[in-house]
Formats: structure tokens, sequence, C-alpha cells
């Protein structure tokens, strides 16, 4: 019975919409046809978590993680604090903190040159400045892609784009990243050499990275490049060979430089630098230039004319 109730109702209920019989039957024939089709369908719309979270431009994926294993996520008013867990963005609502989440209307890459004193996060628990301060007319919410210290200047990349960020942020893409650094006295040649090679730091050893001096004086700028971004890394390195960083600022991201960039001010990258970006191998000479590369590149000739103090 309970059968031909289940089979005889989507017509009674075409029919009752004032659907002639053939209409009727064609709508009762396309729900049975593309009902299991649409379930298939459903399943492909399902995402990871931590992937909606980052390509909402909440914050990375990675910390879209930490965020889960939190239980600061919630999809629809279930807090869910397995990795791994799917949703449909379209369907399900889902919340970071409370915050109901969106997709983003569109990506926003943008570099911005960070003055000292402000935190490269989107909130700080401290109340100091944040980076998300001086974006004045950007409606997208972005985020950081990696960190530079508070007490730290120079370029920092944001986005509401989850896969760059992420691409940008695995250690297998090797963005060089480069720094002018004033330490506070003069290094050997030798421990600057042992920085180089590479040293044991958290227990894993350090990339290769390149060290060149930009001015000699008491207090001398270095400049160095690395390819990889660990927490402190270049103020960490140098105590390492008892030199405190005295001022840090990062001059490059793989081809992206300071050049007309005052501290503060931002820009949006060009179509063509996002490209260049995503498909960044590590092996681009021109920009950052990799590490054992010894020619010296632009911003270090410019920094020797213009910023030494
Ligand atoms: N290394 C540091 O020590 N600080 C930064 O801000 C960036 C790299």
């Amino acid at each position: 019975m309970s059968r031909r109730r289940l089979r005889a109702s989507p017509i009674r209920r075409a029919k009752n919409d004032g659907l002639g019989v053939d209409a009727a039957k064609r709508r009762c024939f396309c729900w049975r046809a593309c009902g299991p089709l649409i379930r298939v369908l459903d399943l492909f719309m399902q995402v990871r978590l931590q992937k909606i979270i980052a390509d909402a431009g909440v914050t990375s994926r990675r910390k879209a993680e930490e965020l889960i294993l939190q239980g600061r996520v919630s999809v629809n008013d279930a807090v869910i604090t397995q990795l791994g867990s799917k949703a449909d963005v379209e369907r399900d609502r889902i919340r970071v903190d409370g915050r109901l989440i969106q997709r983003p209307s569109r990506h926003v890459y943008l570099l911005l040159n960070k003055p000292v004193g402000y935190v490269s996060t989107v909130s700080d628990p401290q109340r100091r400045p944040t980076v998300i301060s001086l974006l004045r007319g950007v409606k997208q919410r972005v985020y950081p892609v990696g960190r530079l210290d508070f007490h730290s200047s120079g370029l920092v990349l944001l986005t509401n784009d989850g896969k760059l960020a992420n691409l940008l942020m695995a250690r297998a893409s090797a963005i060089p990243r480069t720094y002018h650094v004033k330490l506070e006295g003069r290094p050997e040649p030798r421990d600057l050499a042992k920085l180089e090679r590479g040293i044991a730091l958290d227990g894993r050893r350090t990339a290769p990275a390149r060290i060149r001096l930009l001015a000699q004086r008491d207090k001398p700028w270095y400049e160095i490049t690395l390819t990889e971004g660990r927490y402190h890394q270049v103020r960490r390195m140098f105590e390492r060979i008892g030199q405190a960083v005295l001022k840090l600022k990062r001059v490059r991201i793989a081809f992206l430089t300071d050049e007309g960039l005052a501290p503060g001010q931002f820009r949006h990258l060009t179509a063509a630098e996002v490209r260049r970006l995503r498909n960044w191998k590590g092996m681009d000479k021109e920009g950052g230039g990799r590490c054992g590369d010894r020619t010296a590149s632009a911003s270090a000739k410019e920094l020797h004319g213009t910023i030494l103090r």
C-alpha cells in the first residue's frame, strides 16, 4: 500500500499544482530519474571544512584546521571537531566563532608594506594594531600569508584565496623571501658561511640561505634570502652566531619588491603577478633569485644608496 501511495503522490501533487496528466507524468519521471543524480551531485558539492573556511577568507587552511580542533567551527549548529569533515558552502550554515561564513565574491591579492608596530594577523588578543587596519577601502575579508614580526617591517601578502595562500606557505614551493637586517656587531665570515649552509633549528636543519654584506659599519647591514619561513627565523639564525638583529625589513617576496610602496601603503597584485605566483616553481631566477645565486639584487643596490642609517 505504501509503495502505491509513494508512487502516486508526485502525480497527485503535480495535479494539485494545476498540471495536466501528461505534464504531471513528465514531472514524476524527471524526479525519479534525477533524484539519484542529484544525490551524487550533492556529494560532489561537499568540500572539506578547512578549505571552505580558507576560501571564505577567514584564515589559512592550516589555521582553519586548528580552529576545527579547538571546537570553534559549527555546521548547522553542530560543533565539528573532526578534521576531514565536509560541508556544502551553498546549503550548510557554517560558523567560525559563531560568525556565519560566506563564499568570497571574488579573490583579492594585496601586497602591503607593513610598518613596525603592526601585527600581521587578522585580530590580536592584546589589541595591538593589525595589518588589516591599514587596508582602507578593501571590502573583502583577507588574511596575511605568513607572518612578519610586530617589530619587523616590509612586505606582507594578503589574500582571501586559500588555495594560493596554501601554495605559498607550503615548504615545497620554496618561495624566496629577502630581508635587510641591521646587526648589533660584525659577524665572522665563517659564522655567516655556517648560516648559509644551514643550522639546526627546532631539531630540523634550515634550508640553504644566501647572505651578503650591504654596508660595513659598526652596526652593519646584511641581506639574507631564505626559502622557508619558520618562526622568527632570521632573528634566531643571527642570534645563534651571537648577533642580535636591531632592524629587520622584508624587501622581496619571490619577484615582488617594495618599489613604490611607502610604509603603510598597499597595492593590488596584477593578474600576471598572481599567475606567476601560482606557477612558481622555485626556479625563478629573474625574481628573488635562488639561494646561492650571487648576483646583487636590485633592492640591495638601492639600499646602498638610500635607506641605510
Ligand atoms: N624572520 C624573523 O625573525 N622575523 C620576521 O618577521 C620574519 C622572518
